[in-house]
């Protein structure tokens, strides 16, 4: 009864006080996390030296997430502990990581002070489980990694499991959904006796700390978490280092006060141009702590359209490795970052200080676009992922004219000839790519730069390609339906209705329009396409199969057809429609109109 009401007192203060605390400054607080946008992320502890394989069997769990062994494989403490053993410590030299940082480009370092299995890796006086005590050699992996990154000037945050504790007799683990071991008293005992107190040691010990990232992915309600807990982590973070960033992953949204940024779900790239600050935490293979049986990693060129993705969407990209118990990162790691960070010493310009142009997000088949203001200039960054095979890259959206437009290569920026008309640039490029991984032509623009988020955008080799994703009016009436692997992306139009695109036609003259379409009736749909006051008309036949492979896998058919040809009479802006007449419970599936001069 006492200790009931001691914790209320408790939870009722520490509300009081993040409330007054509401901090207002926090754009300021994220700016050079905002800036950075390209870190590294460490996964090392006890796990490590398992390397994803226990007493003969692999993880029992097809994510590969070695770090997660203890639970799953259903390993004793006794025996967990033992691991501790195989560490090397002649070999560990947490400056290796750093300088491994430094030259992949990366901005920050975060690390996992503790992860779920509870051990934490630096010496902590909160509980005799940690590396440096189990270990036997009283090191602080922790204090040689802060000093480190002091010398290197290296950004340090810490990776904090809260919520999840496998080593803590009041800790939480999912099996609890079943058993059901620990009160919410016991876990508040957690809480208070390890948490907050190993936080404080965080906090206090190893100078300047950028950010606490925490990891709970479901919402506080559903688990046995406490607003007021986390409240009183905020409180704590915010008391001790007002600086420190904190993640959405300790179990608020982004709007909550006092957290600075979005954690997106695991290797989740960003899809929409987001205002907050956000990033992705992602991993070269699957497994974030070492796994001996990983074997698919993914390409540089992956990694950095990763990374180019999110800085395009307002977003961050923090990039893992998973050393060993000798502290070495895998070879397939290291090749990757070092790609990555010769890259970014070359094209790093596109990438630090950068965001992304209000366009749809990925409407250039060639690649993506970021941009900064630097020194009253407005730089736009066409990352190239293709090289266009007529050599030349077709921008749409943007109605200014650049001021020059250069080719950024191993011996320094080209210069290359454009052409601009209405919201088109065309820029003419030599043979050879700026890069063998993502080529960077940078733009540059007067401020303000006038955008046109609208028209549809061109496609490689030319043509305009009208579908449900760059319509210029938004329309509910119809479902969207992705590619599924075997059908296209469509929409599917099932009573009559009109679809509208903007777009921009360069020069007068003839354009086919055709239609690529299923036509799920059992009757032909008269539809009519629009431009201007010109009007062509079809009846769609009804579409039937297609076999994906023999001998039983047979799929919807899309079929392509010219409904007619367009005269435009002279260059601009033209509104184009699709008017369909369906029947009632006809369905026409409609993948797009393509409009082309050729
Ligand atoms: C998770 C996993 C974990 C990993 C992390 C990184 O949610 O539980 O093992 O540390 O995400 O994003």
């Amino acid at each position: 009864m006492m200790k009931r009401t001691l914790l209320s007192l408790l939870l009722f203060f520490s509300i009081c006080t993040v409330n007054a605390q509401q901090v207002s400054n926090d754009s300021e607080k994220v700016k050079w996390f905002t800036d950075a946008r390209f870190g590294m992320f460490i996964h090392w502890g006890l796990y490590s030296a398992a390397e994803g394989i226990w007493k003969g069997e692999r993880l029992r769990n097809g994510n590969n997430y070695a770090e997660w062994i203890r639970y799953r494989n259903r390993i004793s403490e006794e025996e967990y502990v033992q691991l501790a053993k195989r560490f090397d410590w002649d070999k560990i030299n947490p400056e290796q990581w750093v300088l491994q940082a430094k030259k992949a480009g990366m901005k920050y370092i975060l690390i996992t002070a503790k992860h779920h299995d509870g051990i934490a890796i630096w010496n902590s006086k909160v509980s005799d489980n940690n590396l440096s005590k189990l270990s036997g050699t009283n090191r602080d992996v922790l204090k040689e990694l802060a000093a480190a990154c002091k010398k290197h000037g290296m950004k340090l945050g810490f990776y904090y499991s809260h919520w999840l504790d496998w080593e803590h007799p009041d800790g939480w683990d999912h099996n609890q959904e079943i058993t059901g071991r620990v009160t919410d008293e016991q876990y508040n005992k957690y809480w208070q006796g390890k948490v907050l107190p190993q936080l404080r040691e965080l906090l206090t010990n190893y100078g300047d700390i950028a950010m606490i990232w925490f990891d709970m992915w479901v919402d506080y309600k559903t688990t046995i978490v406490k607003k007021e807990q986390l409240d009183q982590v905020i409180k704590l973070i915010h008391e001790l280092q007002p600086a420190c960033l904190i993640n959405s992953r300790l179990g608020f949204p982004a709007s909550y006060p006092g957290i600075s940024f979005e954690t997106m779900g695991d290797n989740q790239l960003g899809a929409a141009y987001t205002d907050h600050p956000w990033e992705t935490s992602g991993t070269i293979a699957n497994s974030w702590g070492y796994n001996a049986l990983e074997n698919e990693y993914k390409s540089t060129s992956q990694l950095l359209q990763s990374l180019i993705g999110n800085v395009s969407l307002n977003g961050g990209f923090t990039l893992n490795i998973g050393p060993r118990a000798n502290g070495d990162v895998p070879y397939e790691d290291k090749t990757r970052l070092d790609d990555m960070g010769a890259w970014l010493s070359k094209n790093g310009e596109s990438i630090y200080g950068c965001t992304g142009l209000q366009l749809r997000p990925d409407q250039h088949d060639w690649g993506r676009i970021t941009t900064k203001k630097l020194d009253g200039k407005q730089m736009v960054y066409l990352q190239v992922y293709n090289w266009p095979l007529d050599k030349v890259l077709r921008l749409t959206g943007i109605l200014s004219k650049p001021e020059k437009a250069e080719l950024i290569t191993d011996a320094g920026k080209v210069a290359l000839n454009f052409t601009q008309s209405g919201p088109y640039t065309h820029i003419q490029l030599p043979d050879a790519a700026g890069d063998h991984f993502v080529s960077v032509i940078a733009l540059q623009y007067a401020q303000p730069l006038a955008l046109d988020e609208k028209t549809v955008a061109e496609s490689t080799f030319g043509g305009l390609a009208l579908t449900g994703d760059n319509l210029s009016e938004k329309t509910s009436a119809y479902k969207k339906k992705a590619f599924d692997g075997v059908r296209p992306s469509h929409l599917i139009i099932n009573n009559d209705g009109l679809l509208t695109w903007q777009v921009y036609v360069p020069a007068a003259g003839a354009y086919n329009a055709d239609i690529s379409y299923h036509n799920n009736s059992k009757t032909a749909t008269p539809v009519k396409i629009t431009a201007g006051d010109q009007n062509l008309s079809a009846s769609l036949k009804p579409t039937g199969k297609v076999v994906v492979e023999p001998h039983d896998s047979y799929t919807d058919e899309f079929v392509n057809d010219r409904v007619g040809t367009f005269n435009f009479p002279k260059e601009g802006f033209y509104k184009i429609t699709l008017k369909a007449d369906s029947k009632e419970q006809a369905e026409l599936w409609l993948n797009r109109i393509w409009i082309n001069n050729k």
